[in-house]
């Protein structure tokens, strides 16, 4: 939001598709890791799979200098750090029917009643989720704070427009951790995986 000198507040953000600043060849499979921290996840999903282009969205900068300098040291040039707003980025920026797969790995829970506005999964979202997924593409969550988690599960399934997943939607990188899913883990928390198939 900038405020202009004739006194009027305007939202400077329009729609702009990604492929504006980023190209993109769409002919390789595309999976986005939203709110994706320090990138571990991104950068070991974009070394096993050097064929698939992955974008890791951050908004905080300092994280996403960390994903940009983990693709080049680590010589991964599928993997795309973008500084970005996921709810900006998702209805704004993807073009419909553009990924395979979408990853929402430990998010923010906001688990206050006066912050719960900020959670992501909210019943809206899910339409952006599904429109930016090809068809039969999957969104893929984890969480370690259980509310949330049903909070999330409650909405998919109000969607109507995603079907609980078969364990093969994930089970190619059901080894793979998130930063903050180890930190849970190390926590002697629970974090719990599930993955949904856009009808
Ligand atoms: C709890 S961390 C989880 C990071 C990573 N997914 C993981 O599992 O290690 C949540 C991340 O979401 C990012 N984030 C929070 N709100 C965001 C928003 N509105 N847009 C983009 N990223 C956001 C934070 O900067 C943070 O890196």
């Amino acid at each position: 939001m900038k405020k202009r000198s004739d006194g009027i507040y305007f939202l400077t953000e329009r729609y702009a598709p990604i492929e504006d600043f980023l190209p993109i060849d769409t002919s390789r499979p595309i999976e986005l890791d939203l709110g994706c921290g320090d990138g571990d996840f991104a950068a070991q999903l974009a070394a096993r799979y050097p064929e698939r282009t992955i974008l890791a969205a951050d908004l905080l900068l300092g994280r996403i200098r960390k994903v940009r300098n983990k693709s080049e040291q680590r010589n991964l040039p599928n993997l795309k750090p973008l500084r970005a707003e996921s709810r900006l980025l998702i209805s704004r920026m993807i073009p419909d029917g553009m990924l395979d797969r979408v990853h929402l790995l430990c998010p923010d829970p906001w688990p206050k009643d006066r912050h719960s506005f900020r959670r992501l999964n909210s019943s809206d979202i899910m339409m952006h989720f599904a429109r930016i997924l090809k068809p039969g593409g999957v969104f893929h969550f984890s969480s370690d704070d259980a509310p949330y988690f049903e909070f999330t599960v409650r909405n998919l399934e109000g969607s109507g427009l995603f079907a609980p997943a078969d364990k093969a939607a994930i089970a190619d990188i059901a080894d793979l951790k998130s930063d903050f899913e180890r930190q849970w883990i190390e926590a002697g928390r629970t974090v719990v995986h599930t993955a949904w198939r856009k009808l």
